[in-house]
């Protein structure tokens, strides 16, 4: 396995957690906007490993500083617009552009690519993201459609709200309390849980898969937007709700 991040140190921490579980993995630091770092990225891999059999596509720009100038239309940060849209678009397609024709050489390859919930639905900030997020539905259609009749199969997972545990401490308990309240399933998400749909789509399990987006978000885009407030109201007035 390959761990690519533009945080080297991050990167060489995952690896050493791969190799202490027994697996073979190398740490590769690359800025997935740059063409340049992306090619000798994959150039790496293919000495490296001899072939690739899955590309995830998982890299976004999600820092503190950047969601602060990510903001609504008016008050958006063009600079902000640009890195979204650099890392969390142009990055998928780079990796795409130079993973692909190693796949194709062994005539088999799985393509994933992580989107969002905010690529579906509009939300109050985080414009440049969301319109990240939203390409990457439309990215495995065009992979699928192009090079699936070679064994290339691709798909996105629209992630819904999946933080780490040391995440949930930097959120304000209201503000998971509202999307707790949202989600159908008794607790919010986990990395296992969305892992879990990547591993699916990665195997040979999901060999009838292309060309689609898996949601994974607890049924937080799946109802109707007065549900919270229809759950709360029929609470309220001691009647049975639906
Ligand atoms: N965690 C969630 O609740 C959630 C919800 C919806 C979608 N997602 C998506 O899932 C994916 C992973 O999210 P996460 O929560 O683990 O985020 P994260 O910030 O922990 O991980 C993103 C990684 O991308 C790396 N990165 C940033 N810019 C890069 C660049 N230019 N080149 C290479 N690497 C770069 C970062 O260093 C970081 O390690 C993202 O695509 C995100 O949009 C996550």
């Amino acid at each position: 396995m390959v761990v690519v991040d533009i945080n080297g140190n991050a990167a060489k921490s995952v690896v050493a957690e791969l190799e202490s579980a027994g697996h073979e993995a190398i740490a590769v630091q690359t800025d997935v906007s740059s063409e340049t770092d992306v090619k000798a990225m994959i150039e790496k891999t293919e000495a490296h490993f001899g072939r690739i059999d899955i590309l995830h596509n998982n890299a976004a720009v999600l820092s503190i500083e950047q969601r602060q100038r990510d903001r609504d239309i008016c008050n958006l940060d063009m600079d902000a617009w640009d890195r979204a849209i650099a890392v969390n678009l142009r990055g998928a397609v780079l990796c795409s552009k130079y993973a692909i024709p190693v796949m194709l050489k062994h005539g088999k390859g799985s393509v994933i690519y992580a989107t969002s919930g905010l690529g579906a639905q509009g939300d109050l900030s985080l414009t440049g993201y969301a319109c990240s997020k939203a390409a990457l539905n439309m990215l495995p259609k065009s992979v699928a459609a192009q090079y699936g009749k070679s064994g290339i199969r691709a798909n996105a997972v629209q992630i819904g709200l999946a933080p780490s545990e040391n995440a949930h401490g930097s959120m304000p308990s209201e503000l998971l309390d509202i999307l707790r309240d949202n989600h159908l399933t008794p607790e919010l998400g986990t990395p296992r849980q969305i892992a879990d749909v990547v591993a699916f789509l990665a195997s040979d399990e999901s060999s009838f898969v292309t060309g689609t987006t898996i949601v994974a978000d607890g049924g937080f885009g799946s109802h109707t937007p007065s549900l919270v407030a229809m759950r709360e109201f029929f609470a309220k007035s001691g009647r049975e709700g639906m």
